[in-house]
């Protein structure tokens, strides 16, 4: 299955970043609300980058960074990826392509963070990821990564 990436068409909010979103968090976020799910991803297009994923033209997911000029360095703000098609391996397609961006934009590292219950810090670790330990909460992992420019 070949992944490939479009900029956001309109609808895009309502037909998918709500219903996956929602879904994927209700574990770390049960009161995660439609309209914290929407001023986010409004917020993170104005601020940054949102791409969509598509396999054979169905959209499956989608993800966003910005580039913090200033510090150089680009950080993931979401990744989201509709139930059916995690544990595929697209997920680390996301961070290839997020961090080929990164040394284009010549950023020394790549941020994120991410409930400390989630899976996905499994495979930010097996990326290079490590834990910021000095800056995290109780519930949420501040990670990076260096990147070699
Ligand atoms: C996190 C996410 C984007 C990763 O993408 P993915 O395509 O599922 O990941 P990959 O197939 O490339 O890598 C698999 C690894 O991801 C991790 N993972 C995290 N959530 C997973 C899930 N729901 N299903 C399968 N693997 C998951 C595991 O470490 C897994 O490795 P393992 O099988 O050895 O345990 C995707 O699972 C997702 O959308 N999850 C829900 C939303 C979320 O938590 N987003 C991250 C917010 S910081």
């Amino acid at each position: 299955m070949k992944l490939t990436i479009r900029k956001t068409k309109k609808g895009d909010i309502e037909k998918y970043v709500i219903p996956i979103e929602k879904f994927n968090m209700k574990n770390y976020d049960s009161s995660i609300a439609i309209e914290e799910i929407k001023n986010d991803f409004l917020e993170d297009s104005k601020k940054g980058s949102v791409f969509f994923l598509e396999i054979e033209g169905k959209t499956i997911g989608f993800f966003s960074f910005t580039n913090n000029e200033k510090k150089s360095s680009l950080h993931i703000n979401n990744m989201q990826i509709d139930k059916d098609y995690q544990g595929k391996g697209f997920g680390k397609e996301i961070l290839d392509l997020i961090e080929i961006e990164a040394k284009k934009l010549k950023c020394s590292k790549i941020t994120l963070s991410v409930f400390k219950t989630n899976r996905a810090i499994k495979l930010y670790t097996k990326f290079g990821f490590k834990e910021n330990t000095n800056k995290s909460d109780d519930k949420v992992a501040r990670m990076e990564k260096e990147i070699e420019l």
